[in-house]
């Protein structure tokens, strides 16, 4: 796999890729479902000197959709996009479903009539868009399902991810090596059961975790399902199901907070004091940790998080939120219109994987993660030039 990875990393500094990257300019503000009129979107037609085979000439190259702006993980994608497209070749527009899969199915028959060749989808529903995947599919458009795999359905052809069980595992493994002592209260959180990752977190998270609820470490402080559960060490997908009906977020910060307050609510003495909390998200993270902060009966919390938004940089580098998966959104954009280039010049993408989508098994193309706490934050996210050092405070 690392052979793999390396040799697309390779393609890219070639120069290669950039020769022929989408136009989308930087400053493009990419539209949203709802804009019909496409007010916002620019697109760059290709060069006259374009020498590919895959003359896009009239319509769109490339259509992608990211399934919300209110995040600012998304916003992060698109603007990574926006980076790496910036100057190259073939015509690109980014458009947002806003959490809806109506809006997502209109998108892609936006996308559709403007002659895309190929879609790049992150589903805001896993199952719910496979209606829009095979809108695409029916009009011999390839369908790259982008960090979400698009489920329940054979319309997609390829799955760009990071290994979102190794995400789970790794915001598992924070609580277990921080922990001191025994009966430490655990509160689990996770992501919408619409989403197929939030299973994978869950399931990474609980092969980690669970030998130490056994074992006596923790305690589970939130979840009656998880603890009826917790000598099974493998979970089927409804037993994760059960366990998530209680304890989801939604991926919606105040959902966050209003499970949090309703969990510290009814929880006795002996789940408070220091803590751990299993959050699935950042935007999730720093809403359960203000919630748990505010309790007097919450001594202290280890609290985990994914995405390495700056908010939550900021939060880690104040001590507010203990640690982060960063999943370097470059390399992913990197990924998806590598692949996306390749199949426009009519060769077979290289792929690492596979996934069970539920109606076949998805080709993928899967890259790693990094754990970030105080420790290795401005190394990782700093010094590698992710983020600025002027964006933050408190910054040794
Ligand atoms: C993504 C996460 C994101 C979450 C909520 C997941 O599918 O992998 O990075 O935080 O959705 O948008």
């Amino acid at each position: 796999m690392l052979e793999v990875i390396k040799r697309s990393r390779l393609l890219m500094m070639t120069g290669l890729l950039s020769v022929v990257l989408a136009g989308c300019s930087g400053d493009t503000e990419a539209n949203v479902a709802e804009e019909t009129d496409n007010e916002g979107t620019e697109e760059v037609e290709p060069d006259a000197e374009d020498t590919t085979d895959e003359e896009s000439e009239g319509g769109l190259d490339v259509g992608i959709i990211l399934p919300t702006r209110d995040e600012p993980r998304w916003v992060q994608d698109e603007q990574r996009f926006m980076d790496a497209l910036s100057d190259s070749d073939y015509t690109t527009e980014i458009l947002f479903s806003q959490g809806s899969s109506a809006n997502e199915l209109q998108n892609v028959e936006t996308l559709v009539s403007k002659g895309i060749d190929i879609l790049i989808m992150s589903p805001h529903d896993g199952d719910a868009a496979g209606a829009a995947a095979q809108a695409a599919a029916d009009e011999g458009i390839t369908v790259i399902a982008y960090d979400r795999l698009i489920t329940s359905t054979k319309a997609v052809d390829y799955y760009v991810t990071f290994d979102s069980v190794a995400v789970g595992e790794a915001q598992g493994q924070y609580l277990v090596d921080n922990a001191e002592g025994s009966d430490i209260p655990l509160y689990l959180y996770a992501g919408a059961s619409s989403d197929n990752n939030a299973f994978l977190f869950f399931e990474g998270a609980w092969s980690v975790l669970q030998p130490k609820i056994e074992d006596g470490t923790f305690v589970i402080a939130n979840s009656s399902e998880a603890e009826a559960l917790s000598g099974t060490a493998e979970l089927t997908r409804d037993e994760m199901g059960s366990i998530m009906g209680q304890i989801t977020t939604n991926w919606d910060p105040n959902e966050a907070i209003n499970r949090a307050q309703t969990h510290l609510t009814s929880a006795g003495d002996d789940l408070k004091g220091d803590v751990a909390i299993l959050a699935p998200n950042d935007g999730t993270a720093r809403s359960i940790a203000d919630t748990f902060s505010a309790d007097s009966d919450i001594t202290s919390y280890v609290i985990t998080g994914q995405d390495a938004e700056m908010a939550s940089i900021q939060y880690i580098i104040d001590g507010k939120q203990s640690m982060t998966v960063f999943k370097d959104v470059r390399r992913l954009v990197e990924d998806a219109m590598g692949m996306a280039i390749t199949i426009l010049d009519g060769d077979t993408p290289e792929t690492t994987g596979s996934y069970d989508n539920g109606a076949k098994d998805v080709e993928a193309m899967q890259s790693e993660v990094i754990v970030v706490n105080q420790d290795n934050v401005k190394a990782e996210l700093i010094d590698s030039g992710y983020y600025e050092a002027s964006e933050f405070t408190g910054l040794d």
